[in-house]
């Protein structure tokens, strides 16, 4: 179904670069959880899919700072992400009912922002972000991979695929990092 419609990010949001975002990478994104948003509302401002992610890296490969997502073809995200050139990362303090309602519930039959209480945002570069988030990294598509059960080196690995729905992973430029200081504690970032 069509989600709500995004309204422009507000004043409150600074920019800057992934070596800004707080804590430990491995804590945000494994403990905190995230949400990973696709669409293009240059066009139709209600465009976009939202869903939770627990799964995923930031760092650096190809001299570039990168994220990191991994999407199973079942997501009605999977459509989104794959139609666009970009998508986002955002990331909260806290909201754990909200991210337990886009993990569970689907985009397909939901209005995901209503559901959840959240409300959805877009930066200037585009990016589809949420008002209630503390950080959203925008990210420009670089490469995709279909993770195949032939390269399992660990066989272990094929319990989380018992219907075979092997996830696309997607690995994205890091465009910036759309952070609200009053959220994070001024002085607290450290990064260059
Ligand atoms: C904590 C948590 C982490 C999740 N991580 C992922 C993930 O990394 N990749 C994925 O494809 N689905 C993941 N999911 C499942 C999707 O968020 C869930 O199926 C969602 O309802 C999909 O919504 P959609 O159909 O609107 O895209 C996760 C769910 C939860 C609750």
């Amino acid at each position: 179904m069509r989600q709500q419609e995004v309204v422009p990010a507000g004043n409150e949001w600074r920019e800057a670069n992934l070596r800004m975002l707080k804590g430990s990478v491995v804590d945000r994104i494994g403990s905190g959880w995230m949400l990973i948003t696709a669409g293009d509302v240059r066009t139709d401002k209600g465009a976009w899919n939202t869903m939770t992610a627990s799964w995923g890296a930031l760092g650096v490969i190809w001299n570039m700072d990168v994220a990191i997502c991994l999407v199973r073809p079942s997501r009605h995200t999977f459509s989104f992400i794959n139609k666009v050139d970009s998508y986002s990362l955002s990331f909260f303090d806290g909201q754990r009912e909200a991210l337990n309602v886009c993990g569970s519930m689907s985009g397909r039959d939901t209005d995901k922002a209503a559901a959840a209480g959240l409300t959805p945002i877009v930066f200037p570069d585009a990016a589809v972000g949420f008002k209630e988030a503390t950080e959203v990294i925008s990210c420009g598509k670089l490469y995709t991979h279909d993770l195949a059960p032939a390269h399992f080196l660990d066989k272990e690995i094929a319990k989380n695929y018992p219907d075979g729905d092997y996830h696309r992973l997607f690995i994205g430029r890091v465009l910036s990092l759309h952070f609200k200081e009053d959220a994070q504690g001024a002085g607290r970032r450290t990064g260059v």
